[in-house]
């Protein structure tokens, strides 16, 4: 009849993180890096969306929690921050860079031509989970305006058309039909 630590529930993988999802565990070992410090909110919301990929509300909580921080607090500070992410990325992510530079060299036309293709507005994921489109301000490659980062590569001085040329041929390449 006595309830001992042996009888509670175990379902914890024999050496994982109790949530049984690893991705906990990396940031855990970045937390711990880091001694918990609360000063940290920044780096560890950088790396929780590195290994997770964009910040769940669960994963804000989790932070919140570890940090000791009201969950307002953090997600405000998430929230102020334009490169953090709180959606599922999709399988490519486009960034349109509409920065004063780069708007005025015709990125707006970009955002419409590569959201109109894909029937995704700016700061959100198709449908399909395909793409993902985003703008952002001044990525500090002025001199290639208009700038478009696709998938992690830079490119500069694109027009609309070759703006959607990239993306369909990440995004559809192989795909030819
Ligand atoms: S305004 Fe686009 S890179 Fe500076």
């Amino acid at each position: 009849m006595t309830s001992t630590v042996d009888d509670a529930p175990s379902q914890a993988p024999e050496d994982g993180h109790p949530s049984g999802d690893e991705r906990f565990a990396l940031v855990d070992k970045h937390l711990k890096r880091v001694r918990y410090e609360q000063d940290q909110l920044i780096e560890t919301l950088h790396v929780a969306q590195d290994v997770f990929g964009y910040l769940s509300e669960d994963v804000l909580m989790y932070v919140a929690r570890a940090l000791l921080l009201p969950p307002s607090m953090v997600y405000g500070v998430a929230t102020f921050y334009q490169l953090f992410t709180f959606e599922a990325p999709g399988d490519h992510a486009c960034t349109v860079c509409t920065g004063t530079a780069c708007f005025v060299k015709g990125a707006d036309g970009i955002v419409r031509t590569v959201g109109d293709a894909y029937a995704v507005a700016a700061g959100a994921t198709s449908d399909d989970g395909r793409l993902t489109l985003k703008t952002a301000r001044c990525l500090g490659s002025c001199g290639l305006a208009p700038v478009v980062v696709l998938d992690g590569t830079v490119h500069g001085h694109l027009d609309a058309a070759e703006a959607v040329a990239l993306v369909r041929a990440a995004v559809d390449g192989g795909g030819e039909s």
